[in-house]
């Protein structure tokens, strides 16, 4: 997609911080600790993920890293790191997708490494990256896809009051091959920001 005339000029933050977590743009410094969260997640990351097989050796890392610092300078693409606000222990990835700066439409995805799931960091994460997709990028509309079998990542949107839209069926393959539904799910602004109620 073309890019906005000044689209590295739009303003963000260096980092978002909640209770718990605190995201930001990866850097240079990242790698380590990146390889070493897939390393102990590949079993769990695999049926969803197919991209953590393609980090092998922490230079497949440090690569990721690189681009993603890249791509988040030129705002083609917003992937953060997810650490533990408090302790700065990595706890995985997330960011926004698929960016569409014209229509201010935004795709979140999020993973978690395995021995951080259950806690809650990534229903704060895609809360905090919600609140900035509307209070600050001026979003019209965000939305979380996932694959239909995958009820934690269904969960997360859910909780976070996504709306169900769609279930796309046999739409796209899965990691070993199958075929896959998608679901989408959406905030829309209307949905942040309600009219008033006429008089
Ligand atoms: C999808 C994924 C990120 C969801 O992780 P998760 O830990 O279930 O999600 P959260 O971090 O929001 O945690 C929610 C869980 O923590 C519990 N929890 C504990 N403390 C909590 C708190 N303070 N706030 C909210 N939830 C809390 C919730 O009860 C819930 O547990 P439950 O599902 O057993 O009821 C994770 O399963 C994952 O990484 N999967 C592999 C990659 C993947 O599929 N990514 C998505 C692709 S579309």
């Amino acid at each position: 997609m073309e890019p906005l005339e000044h689209q590295t000029l739009i303003p963000l933050p260096d980092e978002l911080r909640g209770p718990r977590v605190l995201l930001r743009p990866y850097r240079a410094g990242d790698a380590e600790a990146l390889f070493e969260a897939v390393q102990e997640s590949r079993e769990h990351l695999r049926p969803w993920m197919p991209w953590a097989d393609g980090h092998q050796t922490i230079e497949d890392s440090r690569e990721y890293v690189n681009r993603s610092a890249a791509r988040w300078v030129l705002r083609e693409d917003l992937s953060v790191g997810v650490w533990e606000a408090r302790g700065r222990r990595y706890l995985g990835g997330s960011g926004m997708h698929r960016i569409n700066w014209r229509l201010r439409r935004f795709e979140i995805g999020y993973w978690l490494r395995a021995s951080a799931e259950g806690q809650g960091y990534v229903t704060e994460t895609v809360h905090l990256l919600t609140n900035l997709a509307f209070d600050r990028l001026d979003a019209n509309r965000v939305e979380i896809r996932c694959d239909a079998r995958n009820m934690r990542s269904a969960a997360v949107a859910e909780r976070l009051g996504f709306l169900r839209e769609a279930r796309l069926r046999n739409n796209e393959l899965a990691a070993d091959g199958s075929l896959r539904d998608t679901l989408i799910f959406a905030l829309v602004r209307a949905d942040r920001h309600p009219p008033e109620p006429e008089r």
